[in-house]
């Protein structure tokens, strides 16, 4: 059974796994940005670790996020809004939620097709998911890094513009939903 959220808005916990995520995400992109290309020989060094490290944390807060998502309705919805707009709004959000899966899940194969352990922080290690340089899992790591670069960065930002456009030209409290605080 679902528990309803406060009416005016996003819970604590719920803006609180949003924003996390925000933050994991860009920690990942400026990783992903500064961090050696990676050719066959590499070795996960520094940078790369700390990618893999945070792609693990990410994935794990994303299951939480999920998890919470799954036994908690969201908010119900501000007056008003035409019903196209409700109905992308909850389009986009399973496309972002599916890509906080599918996005470190392909980063977790191509790391194990390469032969990189996965050690999250130096805590522990994550299991292999296929085997070092087993056939046909090479393209996982170019599609990861286009999915990312791409597929993400263009949702995500819809998803801003969206709430830009709520708050600027629309006027009403969709965005002071997810804000802390508000
Ligand atoms: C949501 C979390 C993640 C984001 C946003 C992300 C983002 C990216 C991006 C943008 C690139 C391409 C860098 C470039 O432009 O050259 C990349 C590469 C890579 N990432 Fe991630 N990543 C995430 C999670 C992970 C995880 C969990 C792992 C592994 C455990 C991982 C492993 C890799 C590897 C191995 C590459 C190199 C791929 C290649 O060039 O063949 N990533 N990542
Ligand atoms: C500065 C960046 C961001 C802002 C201003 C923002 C704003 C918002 C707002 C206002 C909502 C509530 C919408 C509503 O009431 O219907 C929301 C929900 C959501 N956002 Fe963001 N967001 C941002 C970044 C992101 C990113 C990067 C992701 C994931 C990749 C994301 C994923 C989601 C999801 C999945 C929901 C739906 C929550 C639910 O009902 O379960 N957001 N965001």
């Amino acid at each position: 059974m679902s528990i309803s959220e406060n009416a005016l808005g996003y819970t604590g916990t719920a803006k609180a796994l949003h924003w996390t995520i925000v933050t994991l995400l860009i920690v990942q992109f400026v990783l992903s940005w500064t961090m050696p290309e990676i050719h066959r020989d590499t070795k996960p060094e520094t940078l790369i670790n700390l990618h893999l490290s945070f792609g693990a944390l990410t994935l794990g807060v994303a299951i939480i996020r999920l998890t919470w998502r799954a036994t908690h309705a969201e908010p119900p919805p501000e007056d008003g809004l035409p019903p196209w707009q409700l109905q992308s709004a909850r389009v986009m959000h399973w496309l972002l939620y599916g890509l906080l899966f599918v996005l470190p899940i392909l980063g977790w194969i191509n790391a194990s097709y390469r032969g990189f352990a996965v050690s999250v922080f130096g805590l522990f290690e994550l299991p292999k998911l296929v085997a070092t340089r087993a056939p046909g899992f090479g393209w996982t790591g170019d599609v990861h890094g286009l999915l990312a670069n791409y597929l993400m960065l263009t949702l995500g930002g819809l998803h801003v513009a969206a709430g830009l456009y709520h708050y600027f030209i629309r006027r009403d409290r969709v965005l002071q939903r997810m804000l802390p605080g508000a």
